[in-house]
């Protein structure tokens, strides 16, 4: 692939004196493992839908168990009926029918269950719009799915989590409210070999869909909306979960559209369209002096289109741990406000949080093939922790603008290098010990790509 070619150049340009290019060639290979691996999508594709095997499917519909499917009466004890069914009962299609609505309450769905149980969404489920439907012991989840193996949640449907009233009783919203939990629509836990395909999930209580403590997870042409003035209303968080791919997904919500925290690793993004929302996070992490580590991401193709931040990484002071060989390419951003950052500095808290010591360290993070506008100056942003500084931070063919042309690339406490086209210049990255700045006036030094000169590297 492009791979070698590129991999060659960087030697060649970072040749004598400096041994950590082969360091950035491990974690190349890393990523080219991680790019080319098509072992989950394999796996996967021998689910064949249900219809198609009809006849060897036993067929466990909720209105069979007393479903009414009308928006108004209350269906989970229905639903769970029908679980406790589908669940222990081999090759069983769980069936949500279509052009009904389903009101459930909080529930939870458990495994193990018998093999290759197909969880099958064509109609509406819908959450009460009430918090006072949740445990205030235990708010956090509506439906909520644990140790299931090799199961495929798929179908046209709806799972609609009725957040407003959760929204406007946020600490976000309005500052007298008490900050409290809110529940997730959709959490997959402690599970895996799981597919997610084709539903809609909207207007939830809080995060739209999270996964956490799983493994080979595919999520696949789903869609996630809510309001972009929704808050904390995270498309999809992946906590603790290792195998994850996420792919043909449309996502437009009031947080980030996809945000990855501790635990995490081996996490790729194909295809996402971005907006509203907080664009795509791995973070926040170390908050409260604690541990995140967080590896192997791509994002591979993306669009982003007003968003607050593109690409981000966001650790608090104090904490400890490591982001390491992140992959961002072929970005496409419009007009947003931070398309690439780097924030050391994360404080999301009333008080002011004071600079420390330790702190999440960053390093071997790459962008490549990043396009499009800006509405802030700092198009990029590398705000490091000064005792924890980021290193092998690598941009290659960067090309971000703001209206009035005064994009520029903010450094602190940041170390890597550009090639190919970068612009607004990151020149302030091979310096960069505090505060600095680049600007677009330092172009002219670097070479755009040609014909004769198929992709320069300029340092
Ligand atoms: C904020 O909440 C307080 C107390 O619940 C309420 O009195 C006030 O009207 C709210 N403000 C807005 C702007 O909604
Ligand atoms: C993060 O994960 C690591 C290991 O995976 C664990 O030791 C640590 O406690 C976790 N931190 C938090 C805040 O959960
Ligand atoms: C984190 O560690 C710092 C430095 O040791 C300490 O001052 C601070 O109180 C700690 N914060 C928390 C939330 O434990
Ligand atoms: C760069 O990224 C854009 C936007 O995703 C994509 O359309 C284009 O094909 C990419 N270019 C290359 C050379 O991969
Ligand atoms: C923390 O350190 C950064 C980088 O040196 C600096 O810009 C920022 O003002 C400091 N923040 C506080 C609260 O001291």
């Amino acid at each position: 692939m492009l791979l070698l070619p590129l991999l060659v150049m960087l030697v060649l340009s970072h040749a004598v004196g400096d041994n950590s290019i082969y360091d950035e060639m491990f974690m190349f290979e890393e990523f080219e493992e991680l790019l080319t691996s098509d072992a989950i999508e394999k796996e996967f594709l021998e689910i064949p839908h249900w219809t198609s095997q009809h006849g060897s499917k036993v067929l466990v519909n909720v209105d069979a168990f007393g479903a009414v499917g009308d928006g108004i009466s209350d269906d989970t004890q229905a639903f769970l009926s029908a679980w406790d069914k589908a669940c222990s009962t081999p090759k069983s299609v769980f069936l949500v029918p279509e052009k009904r609505r389903y009101l459930l309450k909080p529930a939870t769905f458990k495994g193990p269950c018998a093999d290759n149980l197909i969880i099958q969404i064509d109609g509406t489920i819908v959450a009460p719009d009430d918090p006072k439907n949740w445990d205030p012991q235990n708010p956090r989840t509506w439906l909520h799915f644990s140790k299931l193996t090799g199961v495929s949640f798929q179908g046209a449907g709806v799972i609609d989590g009725s957040g407003g009233k959760w929204w406007d009783s946020s600490c976000k919203k309005n500052k007298s409210n008490p900050c409290v939990e809110a529940p997730t629509a959709l959490t997959i836990q402690a599970s895996s070999a799981v597919r997610v395909k084709g539903l809609t999930i909207q207007n939830s209580q809080q995060m739209h869909f999270v996964i956490t403590n799983s493994d080979s997870v595919r999520i696949l042409n789903v869609k996630i909306s809510a309001p972009g003035t929704s808050p904390n209303t995270d498309g999809i968080h992946i906590t603790k979960s290792t195998n994850v791919v996420i792919q043909d997904c449309k996502i437009g919500t009031g947080d980030d559209c996809i945000s990855i925290v501790n635990g995490s690793s081996g996490i790729k993004m194909k295809n996402i369209n971005c907006g509203p929302g907080h664009g795509i996070s791995i973070g926040s992490l170390g908050k409260d002096n604690s541990t995140g580590i967080v590896t192997k991401i791509v994002v591979d193709n993306a669009f982003f289109k007003e968003t607050t931040n593109g690409l981000r990484i966001k650790t608090w002071q104090g904490g400890s741990g490591y982001v390491r060989a992140v992959r961002f390419q072929n970005v496409r951003v419009e007009n947003i406000a931070n398309p690439i950052i780097i924030d050391q500095f994360y404080c999301d808290s009333p008080k002011t949080c004071k600079n420390q010591t330790s702190a999440v360290e960053i390093s071997q993070i790459m962008f490549q093939n990043i396009s499009g506008t800006t509405k802030s100056a700092n198009a990029m942003k590398f705000a490091c922790s000064d005792t924890v500084p980021c290193s092998k931070i690598v941009l290659s063919n960067i090309n971000l603008e703001k209206e009035d042309g005064t994009a520029e690339t903010y450094c602190n406490s940041a170390k890597g290098f550009g090639y190919g086209y970068v612009h607004p210049s990151a020149d302030c990255l091979q310096s960069s010990d505090k505060d600095t700045h680049s600007d677009q006036t330092e172009d002219v030094k670097i070479l755009r790509p040609g014909p004769d000169n198929p992709k320069h590297t300029e340092l």
